[in-house]
């Protein structure tokens, strides 16, 4: 069982950025709790993080061919990336959405995500266990439809 963990704009600031909001926890602490949750799971691990909208277009492609399921905190470009979307129903990945923040008790803008349609579910709200909340409901659902 393979999942990429795909992380969009401005991610690589957690830690520092707005912490009260995001909280104190930086993206590579949460790579690592990821790494380890997915050992307990039994699931090859692969985590990336981009700033550019057109490499995080690449990168579901990239887990599309290589049959891998898609946990992602698409940050900004969830509320305005159409070419996202088109991605993931494209390449027909399975596909969580993550957000540490609760998106709906924010502003209006953060209300839409337009890859949600196209996501099997979303999680949002428990800062950086939304990661290991998403990796188990992703696993879950990627075991499922093998069996
Ligand atoms: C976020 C929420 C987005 O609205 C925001 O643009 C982010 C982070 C989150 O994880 O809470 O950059 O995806």
């Amino acid at each position: 069982l393979a999942i990429h963990v795909l992380n969009g704009p401005n991610l690589n600031l957690l830690g520092r950025r707005e912490p009260g909001i995001y909280g104190s926890t930086t993206l590579a602490e949460i790579e690592r709790d990821c790494m380890a949750r997915a050992a307990e799971l039994g699931v090859a691990l692969t985590f990336r993080q981009t700033n550019h909208e057109g490499e995080l277009v690449d990168f579901v492609q990239e887990a599309g061919e290589a049959g891998a399921g898609v946990l992602i905190n698409a940050a900004a470009y969830t509320h305005s990336s159409i070419a996202l979307r088109d991605a993931i129903s494209g390449s027909k990945v399975t596909a969580v959405e993550i957000h540490l923040s609760n998106v709906h008790a924010r502003e209006d803008f953060r209300h839409v995500s337009l890859i949600a349609p196209v996501c099997a579910g979303v999680v949002c709200g428990f800062g950086a266990y939304s990661y290991r909340a998403g990796l188990d409901a992703l696993a879950h659902l990627l075991r499922g439809r093998q069996s």
